[in-house]
């Protein structure tokens, strides 16, 4: 379990320990930068070894047949050293992600979130998946900085109106343009929406990609990173 850090009431880190801990309310622990180190080192450590089983998982489910539907479907790892680099270096808080899955792009997502007091609020419809991703969670003791929400990411981007840091869609390609509104609303100015699969999924994805790049709320491209991210700014 995770303990918040706080500096004159703001997150400034996690430690390890306390079955007590919350981020409810500030507390007033010592913002002892060596227990910050420690934690994010513990973190870090913890979503590793989860990333590399569900990698291994992934890999194994691709192979044998597995049906699509039931397959983790995960982002590559190059992705998500994307994602963990846009959240450190935007020194994101408020993180949403639609398409939760396995909770392996939201390990990532943690793994910056751990350094900027950042939070993830990821959405899931598959209760399958859902419970699969709680388990990563647990297993990687981020359950205070993951809030798995299981519902329609599209109607959950509406609580976030101009507050999130950072949204990232990897749900069914086939919602990717009903969730460009509502995750540009949600969006901060300067706040980043990011796209997975631009490149894999090219032709199911026109009619995003040109609503997206042609929005006069955002500026961006598609970056060759793993299958193709959006990468824009709200402006
Ligand atoms: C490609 S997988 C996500 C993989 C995950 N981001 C990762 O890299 O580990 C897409 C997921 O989106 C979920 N999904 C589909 N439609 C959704 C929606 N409207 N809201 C939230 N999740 C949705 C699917 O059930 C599936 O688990």
């Amino acid at each position: 379990m995770l303990e918040c850090i706080t500096l004159a009431g703001d997150t400034i880190g996690w430690s390890a320990g306390g079955a007590a801990a919350s981020h409810r309310g500030p507390r007033q622990a010592q913002p002892d930068g060596e227990a910050v180190e420690d934690a994010v080192q513990a973190i870090s450590r913890q979503t590793s070894e989860v990333m590399r089983d569900l990698e291994a998982r992934d890999a194994a489910d691709r192979l044998d047949g597995t049906f699509h539907s039931a397959r983790l479907r995960a982002i590559g790892p190059q992705t998500g050293e994307f994602l963990r680099t846009l959240v450190l270096a935007t020194a994101a808080k408020v993180i949403v992600e639609v398409g939760t899955g396995s909770g392996y792009s939201a390990l990532w997502l943690a793994q910056g979130a751990t350094q900027t007091g950042g939070r993830i609020t990821t959405f899931e419809t598959d209760p399958a998946k859902a419970a699969i991703a709680r388990e990563t969670f647990r297993t990687a003791g981020i359950e205070d900085v993951v809030d798995l929400r299981e519902s329609d990411g599209g109607a959950g981007l509406a609580g976030f109106d101009g507050q999130a840091d950072i949204v990232f869609l990897d749900a069914e390609k086939a919602d990717y343009t009903r969730f460009l509104d509502p995750a540009v609303r949600a969006l901060r100015r300067g706040g980043l929406l990011v796209a997975d699969n631009l490149i894999s999924h090219a032709a199911d994805l026109v009619e995003f990609r040109e609503r997206a790049l042609s929005d006069p709320r955002l500026t961006g491209l598609v970056v060759p990173v793993g299958q193709g991210e959006l990468l824009a700014v709200r402006l």
